[in-house]
């Protein structure tokens, strides 16, 4: 096979046109050390989902100052536990840029610049979710507002400092008197040809996109009584559950890790909201009922952002660099996102509201049109109304979820019967199948239906979707080669059998 890349001594892939991938020949050297661990070349594989992403130390940190589950200040202390575990990455990320500059290695230190804008967009989103968030604080509490800060992270000052060092580099290469001009240059009549444009066109966004995240998640409404920072968002633990998830070599695998844990945070929050959702359904308190869907749909943004980063940061050979160490670990192993949010609680939740609409008789389709027609005349039909139109933005914000994760199986499986790690016969086929598959449960499809809205992913025969999906369309090719060169590096994989998942955990079922 062509290879176009590999470690350099500390790990990092250069251009050189070798191989990007020790795995390639590294199966062979597989090693156990005396625990029984699996191990290659860049450190240990893991054994599962749980183990790779630190799933207990992030349930540890979920329960360390606890609070009753989703609950107003509960969401505060997920969206600032996520920012914790953002700025950790971007200390890392900054840190590697500031030494790529040094080293002269001006293109290395872009991808890192690169990464270090998707963890900000990440920050921006979640700092929108914590000002939206405050619509819902609690009004009995509005005399005694407290008040939480990301001042008080003690990341966020190590951050500080390692963005100051980053600029003392940065200004010591571009700005000093000899290079001012050229910088001058540069900026006023190159564009992205020129990657130290590139590197200054995203700092200046990188910046802008920090000093609106900062603001909004200042002063943020907490209900009175919360511990300090520390203790709320158990700093520590978020640390060692980022700290432990690292190779021996630099890799992206850090940021593989953090773009799952938060979401695994966030999902974790949304499932509590929805489960009180259920309830507040069965006891036909829809507006409370509407109050919790809102919450997740707020933290959903959050949610389908970490995708949005990994997809347009993770290049093919650098997932292929850490893919053997990620081990038999699938997202459809994650409890909180696969099981709970995706299955039970969404299931419990639409054959919920389609008990409640239909429960005094009567079809859904003419219950839903009473409830649309009269929902400006009628306040209860305008909070069932609400309601329903909150659950609809929840499925489609998990629908947006899908789709950006079917990003990924494209960029860095391919086509073509590319095998996932759990051994499903083509990884990307699996993932299509289970997005449309969502759209399939009953009581969602009813209330479609009577809507009269559509539940689809995409229109086959769409004119511009009908040219892409053509066999040999520009994008069928290069999402074949990608299948190709997958399978290439990885022929272990191909070989690998279905390994089947049954969870132990219970259905979480309100
Ligand atoms: C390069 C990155 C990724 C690749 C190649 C990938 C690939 C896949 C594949 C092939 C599956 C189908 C099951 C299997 O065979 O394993 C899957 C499912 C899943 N993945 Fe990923 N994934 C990636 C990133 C992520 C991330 C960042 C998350 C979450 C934070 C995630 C969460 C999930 C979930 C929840 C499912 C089940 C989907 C559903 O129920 O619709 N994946 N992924």
């Amino acid at each position: 096979m062509e290879t176009r890349s590999q470690t350099s001594d500390n790990g990092d892939i250069t251009d050189t046109g070798k191989s990007a991938c020790p795995v390639e020949n590294s199966t062979a050297e597989l090693t156990h050390n005396s625990e029984k661990e699996l191990r290659n070349a860049l450190g240990k594989i893991a054994e599962s989902y749980d183990e790779l992403h630190n799933i207990s130390v992030i349930q540890q940190a979920k329960n360390y100052y606890q609070l009753p589950l989703g609950s107003y200040n509960s969401t505060i202390k997920a969206i600032f536990q996520s920012a914790e575990v953002a700025l950790q990455n971007l200390i890392r990320l900054t840190r590697l840029a500031s030494c790529k500059i040094a080293q002269d290695d001006i293109n290395s230190a872009m991808k890192y610049v690169k990464w270090s804008r998707g963890f900000h967009q990440l920050l921006e989103s979640l700092g929108s979710a914590a000002f939206n968030i405050q619509t819902y604080f609690p009004a009995q509490c509005v005399q005694r507002t407290a008040r939480f800060s990301i001042k008080d992270s003690p990341t966020l000052k190590e951050y500080v400092f390692v963005v100051s060092e980053f600029e003392s580099i940065f200004e010591a290469k571009f700005l000093s008197k000899t290079e001012k001009n050229n910088l001058l240059n540069t900026i006023g009549l190159t564009s992205h040809e020129d990657v130290v444009y590139s590197i200054v066109h995203s700092l200046r966004i990188l910046v802008h996109d920090a000093v609106k995240w900062e603001s909004d998640l200042t002063d943020v409404m907490v209900e009175p009584g919360l511990p300090p920072y520390n203790e709320l968002v158990a700093t520590e633990l978020l640390k060692t559950a980022i700290d432990t998830a690292n190779l021996e070599a630099e890799t992206y695998y850090p940021m593989f890790v953090a773009l799952h844990q938060i979401p695994e945070i966030l999902s974790a929050e949304v499932n509590d909201h929805t489960e009180r959702a259920i309830l507040y359904v069965r006891s036909e308190e829809l507006s409370l009922a509407q109050e919790q869907l809102s919450m997740s749909v707020k933290l959903m943004e959050p949610l389908v952002k970490a995708q949005t980063v990994m997809v347009d940061c993770l290049a093919t050979g650098e997932y292929h660099y850490l893919r053997e160490n990620l081990g038999p670990a699938s997202g459809m192993h994650s409890l909180a996102i696969r099981q709970h949010m995706f299955r039970d609680l969404f299931c419990s939740f639409w054959k919920e509201l389609e008990l409640w609409i239909t429960k005094g008789g009567g079809s859904l389709e003419s219950k839903l049109n009473e409830i649309c027609l009269a929902r400006h005349s009628d306040s209860s039909n305008g909070e069932s109304y609400a309601l329903i139109n909150t659950a609809i933005q929840l499925h489609q914000s998990f629908q947006k979820w899908r789709h950006e994760h079917l990003n990924m199986p494209r960029n860095c499986l391919g086509s073509g019967g590319t095998k996932s790690m759990i051994g499903i016969p083509d990884g990307l086929d699996m993932v299509k199948k289970m997005r449309d598959a969502s759209n399939t449960f009953p009581s969602l499809k009813l209330f479609y239906e009577a809507m009269n809205l559509k539940l689809t992913s995409q229109e086959q025969d769409a004119l511009l979707t009908a040219h892409h999906l053509a066999d040999m369309s520009l994008d069928s090719q290069l999402i074949e080669l990608t299948g190709h060169v997958t399978r290439e590096v990885f022929p272990e994989v191909q070989k690998k059998d279905v390994c089947p998942f049954r969870s132990s955990h219970p259905v979480r079922k309100p």
